[in-house]
Parts: structure tokens; C-alpha cells; sequence
């Protein structure tokens, strides 16, 4: 019994206000919801009130201030329903209790570490209170929170602080807080604890002054400040950028360390992974620096993308997902490099998007059904989300896309809206037609374009053939072609780009071709030398290309593109092109050495000094395995893919090892630790080159990185040379490790790092070591994080031990897909999700893969999350 799109109906019933009165208590909260509804002028008439509910303990219901007949309704765990309630306006009165200390689910309201948090989104508001649970019912909420103020001194809620106090001859106290935005019931938290608070103002675009508070873990304010900066920053952002201004008095975040996904954009009060707010030098990496400001951004930002205009229901997550994924992407792109942040994010695309489109839990950007929609907050919904507004913005331009943002602001504030509407927006502000374009939500799998290039000397015309296909995927057997924006350059022998004038006498603006059908050509004229194209530019669309480029062509791309993304694809696709090679070679008994195009090119980057030292960390980067084993797509053995690497890697190493010294040692930290962009490249540029170094396991490259490892003064550079270590000295290894783990064992995040360092060994005795390590002291089954950065990492990021050819890496994470189910059902289904790619394995590992499957599909009592998962993996 999916939930299907064409199945939407509008409620029947609608809420205009709630005031809920919350008593905390660790085992029994009480929660006393009024609720002042009215039937829908849009619903159907004479309908029952259904609301919602999950594992409520129901204590009583009143209609109007009357105890409600026990024939008047049916109360289940899982819902409320009034038979025949009278067709009007109407005020009921639930109480429920709610035990938070048990609720090991992490949705609904919960305990972490002692503190009292709620998360709602998607489903966990109906683990409150019975409510209807669903985003298009916008109601106005007003919340009193009551707590033992030894236990909870800090009450938090939606919106602004209205009144507090004690609560006369008792040890408890209260706050209420109102919320004056109407709202969907996913948005609605509230917090208790002890926590300490950093605190500023933050004056808005038309001089109103918000409060900012973020709460941490009594003792870590220290680690806060800089995602208080990343927050004012945003916040300037979208009032320049987008026009957005901030709407209430009081913006808080809490962060916690208990919790299932990243953060959350609770109106008026973002609740925090930890690991996305707390940041010091000595216990963060540039990394974690970058994504801490990336979502503080991003829940920001929801506050207009989500929180003012939502989504009516959850197929249109996207709607608001994949646009402000887009506005953290940009946010990120102009606080930083703007190439660096471009090539990152499509690494993560390519990495884990890609992934999920080629295999069988491919869905599109909209799905249009499901079983549980928590299996659905994805990289296709995130990410393929965010390319296609990229892709709108490339098509409209940047006045174009920009009017049409301003539309969808100003029509649909205060709405539940669908991805309709926000196309609707875009079509009538730029008077175009984008039906076509709608299919980008519809279509699920990744188009490939295949583009070949023909130079009429004569003529002095260059044409241009493309010919798009979109394989077909689960569900969806017949595709229509879609529009593809092709943002190229034709690249002269100077280096330069000719002028692109199309022969029909268009230009092709801003260098954009618009690919609309399955075939299609482009004529330049006035093309006076054979070119070179560069196809793609920016990855203007999220498409796998193919091109009749040859090495010569992609030496000079690597050389001379004046478009840094495709500069650094030409080198990507040298190195891909080679570990293809490579890897049927080892497969094969023999070996393939490193081509000198290669080499070249990755030497010409690094000793371009013109170029961005963190862009020339990313061209250094050799392709990683699961990069390998996309690009070969079926029966992939990930030792070979491994054995390829290993060797190209030390080859680079050895090749360039003057030139990475030299770079190395130019690159030396000067100064104190700074997290900013700059300084991270130079640290990026310096441990790739310290990495290279140390690939082909020499003395000398070991003992640079030990002696790096000992005279880091920050997270980065020390974690980045215990990875050298652990990867290439296994003598090293586990001095290093040990000395590393006293030092941070007290600091959760930092064991993560050294949990997940340890998973990523690519050596049989890495299954061991995991298993170990879960009985661990410093290891918690109940923690997510603690979870992720063991069996999460074992499972994604360690491709020979997962995929290992005795099953034993499948297992294991079997195993404890089966173990965390009871416990947290929505962990247990991500971590299942690893198993996205098994049909591409080669026929020994697939069949292990495919009986790892089987046994937990098999397990009686799975929840619907991971038998969502596992069902369509198998299918
Ligand atoms: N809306 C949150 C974020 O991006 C994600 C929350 C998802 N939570 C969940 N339980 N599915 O930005
Ligand atoms: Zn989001």
C-alpha cells in the first residue's frame, strides 16, 4: 500500500491554531494539545476528523470543553478518529504521555544526553500528539513548556519567547513561546536541558534586530563561534542574494548529540547534529569547518525555501530540498572559491548520486510513490534536486532565474506548494514554455550524452553532433528526451575561446546549447582552426558525457581551459581513462603503466603557481575506487580496481616527487591556524602532495608524514597525516593510532574521525578490526554518529573489505543493519542503502551481496524502513 502522488486529496479538515502544553518528565511526558479546527471548504463534506498518532499513550479527549462519548471515536496507536464529529468549527482538547527516555527512534521528542529535543520531520510530530501529520495543514502554534529547572533551565521553543517563570511551590518552571507564522506540524520542536548559550545581534536589511542564540553541552561554547559567524553571514547572504529577511525576534540552534540526519529547520529553532555546529582548530578539520557553514546556511535558508513557502505534500521534497541545497551551494560558492566549491559538489553528486540513479533504488527528483519517506531524503532528491535549479538558472540566465525566484517568493508565501507551482513561476516570469523541462523531476536515471565534433577546413564550420539517451530504470521503461543545457567553449590553439556564432545566425547564448532531442547538431562558423571543445563546462548539466576527444585534446583541455571545472575533468578523465585500463589488466595478471599524458598533465598543474592551491589539491586527486567502479558499471571486482589505484598512485608519486617536494615545502604553515578558504587550499595543496608522497610506502615519504603528524597544531593536518599512516605504513600505523586516540578520546567527534579512519583500511584484517572495535569503550550502538563513522564508513568508503569475496563484509553490515533496526529503524535503512550498487558487482561478490540481502529481508519484525529498502534493492 504505497503512497502514490496522483493520490493527493486536500485535508478535510483544517487547523487553525494549536497551543500545546508540554510537561517534560524523562519517562512520562505530558502533552496537552487544543487544537481549534474547521472542516475544509476544499475537503469532502461530512467527513470524520482523522489526526494521526504513533505510539501515544492517549489519556483523554474533549470536544468543545466535553469529555467526548467513547462511541464518538476510535483511538488506535496509530491514529484518532472522530466518527461523526459536528460540521463546524471546533476545539478539541488531547492529552497524551510520551515516554522520551524510550524513544530510541530519535523522532518525536526524545532525550539526548540528558536533554529534552524533538525532531518532527518527516512523520514524528504524530509521536507528540494525535495530529494531522501532514504539510499542508499550516496552523499557528503557541507552546508552554514546563520542567524540574535543575533538570531543564533551559526551555526553548517555535518562534518568539512570550513569558516564563516558576511555577508557584514547586521546583519546576515553564516558558511559553508563540509562533505568529502559520506553520505544517514537521517544523514545530522544542527543547530542555542544561546548555550554555553564545549569544548576538544581528540587525536585518530593514534594521529589525534578531537575537541569535546557540546552545551547546555545558563547557563547548568555545566551539560554537564560528558557526555563529557562518550564521550571520548567511543571514546577509539571503537578504542581498535572494531578498530574503529574517521574520521573527529570536533565532536559536541547539545542537545535539544524538541525532538521525544533519539538522533541521524547525521554525525559529534549528536543532543541530553537533557535528555540524561545534569547531575548534584542535578538533575539526578544514572539512568539517566547510560543512558546518554549508548547514548552517542551508537550515537557514529553509526558513523562506521550506518554513514560508512548504511543500504540500512529501513527494514535493525536493521543492524545498533541492532549491535550498542550491542556495547553500551558491552561499558556500560566493564565500569561498567558487571552481573549488563547484568541483566538490559534483564529486558528491557523481559519488553518491550517480550511484543511486544507475542502480535499483533509482527514483526520480519528485518520486511519485512510496512506503516510507524517510527512505526518500536522498542524494537525487539533495542533490540532482540542486542541478536541476542549477540547470533553470543556466537556462534562464541569471536575470532570468532571479525574477523568477522573486515570483515564487511573492505568489506562494504562506503556501503548501507543489513543484508546479515553482515551475509556474519561472515559465510565467520569463514567458517560456518549461513542460519539457519538467521531465528533469519526473525521469528518473542519469541521461548520457554522447557528443562528437567535426572540423570543415574548407568550410571553416565546426559541427558539433549530440545524441542523447536516458536508460531506463525501476518503474520507468520508456523515457522521453529531456533538455539538456550544454554550456561548451571552443577552444582555439592559443588556448583561447573563439567566438561561438551558431550558423543559423544565433549566437548561442552564454554559451549555452539547448539539447532538446535525441539528435541533434550545432554548426559554428568562422572557425578558422580545429578546435577543441570544451564540452560541459561547469557541469552545467548532470549528465554522464562521452566525447571523441583524444588524449592530445584532454592534455591540452588540462593545459588551457579557461573553464577551471573542465580543466579538471580533462585530467579526471586521463586518470579515469587509464584506471579503466589498468584494471582489466591487473584483471587479466598483468599491468599497465601510468601513460604519460597523464603525468604530464597532473605536472603542468602543479607547476602552474598561477592556479588556487586548493583547485590544484582537487586536479591532484587521483579518481577514487568507487569512481572506478562506476565507470565500469558491471562485473567490477574492487580489488583489481584497488591494485590499479595503489599502483598509479605510487607511479604519480615517484614521477613528481621533486616537484610535490617542492610544493610541499612552499606550502608550510605560516601563522596561526585560520579556517578560511585560502588557508585550507594551501593546508589541501600541502597533505595531497605529503599523501602522493608517501603512496609508494618509502622511507622517506613515511617518515614525512610521522614528522608532519607530530608537528600539527591543528585537526587537519594531524588527521590528515594519520591517514597517510594508517593507509601506507602499516608499521606506523598503530603507534599512531594510539597516540592519536589518548589524546581526543574524551571528544566524540574526534574518536568518529579515528573510528571511521580505522574502517576505511583497505587490508582483510579491517573486518576484524571493526568487529573490535564495536565492543569498543569508546564505541555506543545508540549513538548515529558513532555508527555512521564505523559501519557507515566500513560500508561506503572501504569497497575491497565490504565487497569482500567471502562475504564477510556483507555480514557484517547485514548484521548490524539487523541489530540497529529495532532501534532505530531509519538508521538501519541508511545503512542498508550501501548495498545500492551490488548488481554491478562482478558474479561472486553480487551473489554474497544478494544472500547478505536476502537474510535480513528474511528477519521476522523488520520495520517498514529497512523492508522498504531491501525490497527494492532486491527487485
Ligand atoms: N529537513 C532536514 C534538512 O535538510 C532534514 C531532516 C530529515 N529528517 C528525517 N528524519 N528524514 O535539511
Ligand atoms: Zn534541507
Amino acid at each position: 500500500q504505497p503512497v502514490r502522488l496522483g493520490d493527493y486529496r486536500p485535508p478535510d479538515w483544517l487547523v487553525d491554531t494549536v497551543h500545546l502544553d508540554v510537561r517534560l518528565h524523562p519517562t512520562a511526558a505530558r502533552i496537552v494539545a487544543r487544537l481549534a479546527l474547521r472542516p475544509n471548504p476544499e475537503g469532502r463534506e461530512g467527513s470524520p476528523i482523522v489526526l494521526d498518532g504513533d505510539e501515544l499513550n492517549l489519556k483523554s479527549v474533549t470536544l468543545d470543553g466535553a469529555p467526548l462519548a467513547g462511541s464518538a471515536y476510535v483511538a488506535t496507536s496509530t491514529g484518532l478518529t472522530l466518527l461523526a464529529p459536528p460540521q463546524r468549527a471546533l476545539t478539541l482538547e488531547i492529552e497524551t504521555v510520551v515516554d522520551p527516555s524510550a524513544n530510541t527512534r530519535l523522532m518525536g521528542l526524545y532525550r539526548s544526553s540528558g536533554t529534552y529535543c524533538t525532531q518532527c520531520e518527516a512523520e514524528g510530530f504524530r509521536r507528540i500528539t494525535y495530529f494531522p501529520d501532514r504539510p499542508d495543514v499550516l496552523a499557528v502554534y503557541t507552546t508552554r513548556i514546563e520542567a524540574e529547572r535543575d533538570e531543564a533551565p533551559v526551555l526553548l521553543g517555535n518562534g518568539n519567547p512570550v513569558e516564563a517563570g516558576a511555577v508557584e511551590d514547586t521546583s519546576r518552571h515553564y516558558a511559553v513561546w508563540h509562533d505568529p507564522w502559520p506553520k505544517p506540524s514537521y517544523l514545530f520542536a522544542l527543547v530542555g536541558g542544561k546548555l550554555d548559550r553564545i549569544t548576538e545581534d544581528f540587525v536585518t536589511a530593514t534594521g529589525k534586530t534578531v537575537e541569535l542564540g546557540i546552545y551547546v553541552e555545558p563547557g563547548k561554547t568555545a566551539r560554537a563561534g564560528y558557526a555563529m559567524d557562518a550564521l550571520k553571514r548567511a543571514m546577509r547572504w539571503d537578504e542581498e542574494a535572494f531578498g530574503c529577511e529574517y521574520d521573527l525576534d529570536v533565532f536559536n540552534i541547539v545542537a545535539v548529540a544524538d541525532f538521525n540526519m544533519g539538522a533541521m529547520e524547525n521554525k525559529g529553532l534549528n536543532i543541530f547534529n553537533d557535528k555540524y555546529v561545534l569547531a575548534s582548530p584542535e578538533t575539526a578539520t578544514d572539512a568539517d569547518y566547510a560543512n558546518i557553514e554549508a548547514i548552517i546556511a542551508h537550515e537557514y535558508f529553509h526558513n523562506w525555501t521550506g518554513n514560508r513557502i512548504t511543500c504540500r505534500d512529501w513527494f514535493q521534497l525536493c521543492l524545498k530540498e533541492g532549491l535550498t541545497v542550491f542556495r547553500d551551494q551558491e552561499f558556500s560558492s560566493d564565500q569561498r572559491s567558487r571552481p573549488v566549491k563547484r568541483i566538490a559538489d559534483v564529486r558528491l553528486l557523481k559519488g553518491h548520486q550517480f550511484p543511486e540513479d544507475s542502480g535499483p533504488l533509482a527514483h526520480p527528483v519528485r518520486p511519485s510513490s512510496y512506503r516510507e519517506i524517510n527512505n526518500f531524503y536522498t542524494a537525487t532528491v539533495y542533490e540532482k534536486g540542486a542541478e536541476v535549479v542549477r540547470m533553470l538558472k543556466t537556462v534562464l540566465g541569471d536575470e532570468g532565474f532571479r525574477a523568477g525566484m522573486d515570483l515564487y517568493l511573492d505568489r506562494h508565501d504562506g503556501d503548501a506548494a507543489t513543484v508546479e507551482d515553482f515551475l509556474a513561476c519561472f515559465a510565467d516570469a520569463n514567458g517560456i514554455d518549461l513542460t519539457q523541462f519538467a521531465l528533469w523531476y519526473a525521469q528518473s536515471g542519469t541521461p548520457r550524452l554522447a557528443v562528437s565534433g567535426h572540423w570543415d577546413e574548407a568550410a571553416r564550420s565546426y559541427r558539433l553532433d549530440v545524441a542523447q539517451t536516458l536508460p531506463p530504470t525501476p518503474g520507468q521503461s520508456e523515457k522521453l528526451p529531456m533538455v539538456i543545457p550544454l554550456a561548451i567553449g571552443l577552444v582555439g590553439p592559443d588556448g583561447r575561446d573563439l567566438p561561438l556564432a551558431l550558423d543559423d545566425g544565433s549566437n548561442a547564448e552564454r554559451g549555452v546549447l539547448l539539447v532538446t532531442k535525441p539528435r541533434q547538431s550545432f554548426v559554428f562558423r568562422d572557425v578558422p582552426h580545429r578546435p577543441v571543445p570544451s564540452l560541459n563546462r561547469g557541469f552545467s548539466a548532470p549528465v554522464k558525457l562521452s566525447s571523441d576527444l583524444s588524449t592530445a585534446d584532454l592534455l591540452f583541455l588540462a593545459r588551457h581551459d579557461s573553464d577551471p571545472f573542465n580543466r579538471f575533468d580533462a585530467t579526471q578523465t586521463l586518470a579515469l581513462s587509464h584506471l579503466l585500463e589498468a584494471t582489466s589488466a591487473v584483471r587479466a595478471g598483468g599491468e599497465q603503466p601510468a601513460p604519460d599524458a597523464l603525468v604530464e598533465a597532473l605536472a603542468a598543474t602543479l607547476g602552474d603557481t598561477s592556479l588556487d592551491p586548493a583547485f590544484v589539491a582537487q586536479a591532484l586527486s587521483i579518481p577514487s575506487e568507487a569512481d572506478v567502479a562506476r565507470e565500469i558499471g558491471e562485473d567490477v571486482d574492487p580489488d583489481a580496481i584497488h591494485a590499479a589505484r595503489t599502483r598509479l598512485r605510487h607511479a604519480v608519486g615517484e614521477a613528481l616527487a621533486p616537484a610535490l617536494e617542492a610544493v610541499y615545502a612552499r606550502h608550510a604553515p605560516t601563522g596561526n591556524y585560520s579556517p578560511d578558504a585560502a588557508s585550507a587550499g594551501r593546508r589541501a595543496l600541502r597533505n595531497t602532495c605529503l599523501d602522493l608522497l608517501a603512496a609508494g610506502g618509502t622511507a622517506k615519504g613515511i617518515a614525512r608524514a610521522q614528522a608532519h603528524f607530530g608537528a600539527a597544531d591543528n585537526m587537519t593536518d594531524r588527521f590528515f597525516a594519520l591517514a597517510v599512516l594508517a593507509h601506507a605504513a602499516p608499521d606506523a600505523r598503530e603507534d599512531a593510532l594510539a597516540a592519536f586516540h589518548r589524546q581526543f578520546r574524551a571528544d566524540p567527534l574526534v574518536v568518529d574521525k579515528w573510528l571511521a579512519l580505522q574502517a576505511q583500511i583497505a587490508e582483510p584484517q579491517t573486518l576484524e578490526r571493526v568487529r573490535d572495535l564495536t565492543g569498543h569503550a569508546d564505541f555506543d550502538w545508540s549513538n548515529p554518529n558513532r555508527v555512521r563513522a564505523l559501519i557507515g564508513t566500513f560500508a561506503g568508503l572501504n569497497p575491497t573489505q565490504f565487497h569482500r569475496a567471502d562475504g564477510a563484509g556483507h555480514d557484517l553490515v547485514a548484521g548490524a543493519v539487523m541489530d540497529i533496526d529495532g532501534r532505530n529503524p531509519q538508521l538501519a535503512a541508511r545503512l542498508l542503502a550501501a548495498f545500492k550498487s551490488w548488481r554491478s558487482l562482478e558474479p561472486v561478490r553480487r551473489a554474497s551481496a544478494e544472500a547478505a540481502l536476502r537474510r535480513v529481508a528474511g528477519k521476522p519484525s523488520l520495520s517498514p524502513d529497512v523492508t522498504d529498502i531491501v525490497s527494492r534493492s532486491l527487485d
